[in-house]
């Protein structure tokens, strides 16, 4: 018997290393939404795991995927405050979009198109991935895109946008924001709406003589909404987030003439 000439075994490409919070070791669980779906929006990554050598990423407060009833339900309110447009004629923005699930809710609304930005690549790359899932399913009313870069250097697109963030970042980068979106719709009171859920930062807002508060208030989770976020928030390890049946919110828009 001739022994068989072993060929040497080519190593198998490393898998590229989770961010932390995204491994089970990290107490990371699906949320219900993903496991309904088969996205991936869950995990809570801790901003000094998203550094990416940005000089705006010391700023950035957490990944976590907003509540689909929270979510609902600040449209629901915002739609109540007679928004200058039809829907339809509104571009939706998630400033800080990470893996995109505000995003896949907002298409489910019939905007004239919906837009991620989100700073890191790991997060981006996962959100359009979940896009094109998305896509797929038929459920998005709207078109979406992801764009990977700084919300601090987004250009608003022409036309009615509806801003959203999910607390995303600190006073300095929110500041830089409101400044560049008050250049671009000066003359153009009402057509920018803003929505701020976990509205932490909401003395820039309040101090912006630009901008007028239509809502303030806490917006409740679904039961369902609530037990899975408490039991993703109690499952981490250095349990540094504590869940609360609700979100503190606000809405404004931009009224100055
Ligand atoms: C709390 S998560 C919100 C995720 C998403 N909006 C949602 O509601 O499901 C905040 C996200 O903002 C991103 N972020 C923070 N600073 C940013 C910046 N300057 N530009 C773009 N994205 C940023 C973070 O990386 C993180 O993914």
């Amino acid at each position: 018997m001739t022994p068989v000439a072993q060929t040497p075994s080519t190593p198998r490409p490393a898998k590229p290393r989770l961010l932390t919070g995204l491994a089970v070791k990290d107490g990371f669980i699906r949320h219900p939404f993903d496991l309904e779906f088969g996205v991936r929006t869950s995990g809570l990554i801790a901003g000094r795991h998203l550094k990416c050598g940005h000089s705006n990423d010391r700023h950035i407060t957490a990944y976590y995927g907003i509540a689909p009833s929270v979510f609902k339900s600040i449209l629901v309110r915002w739609r109540r405050c007679r928004p200058v447009a039809h829907i339809d004629e509104f571009t939706f923005v998630d400033l800080g979009a990470g893996m995109g699930r505000a995003l896949l809710l907002a298409s489910e609304y019939p905007f004239r198109s919906v837009i991620g930005v989100e700073l890191h690549p790991t997060l981006a790359r996962i959100a359009r991935r979940n896009l094109k899932l998305w896509r797929s399913t038929g459920r998005p009313q709207a078109p979406m895109r992801l764009i990977c870069a700084d919300a601090a250097a987004f250009v608003p697109p022409p036309g009615p946008c509806l801003a959203f963030l999910f607390n995303p970042f600190g006073a300095p980068v929110l500041r830089r924001i409101l400044a560049l979106w008050a250049r671009n719709f000066a003359g153009r009171p009402g057509q920018l709406d803003l929505l701020y859920v976990n509205n932490e930062q909401e003395h820039v807002l309040e101090q912006h003589p630009g901008f007028t508060r239509l809502f303030q208030g806490q917006v409740r989770r679904s039961h369902a909404d609530v037990v899975a976020d408490h039991r993703i928030l109690t499952s981490q390890p250095a349990a540094e987030y504590a869940a609360t049946p609700w979100e503190d919110c606000s809405i404004y828009r931009w009224t100055r003439a």
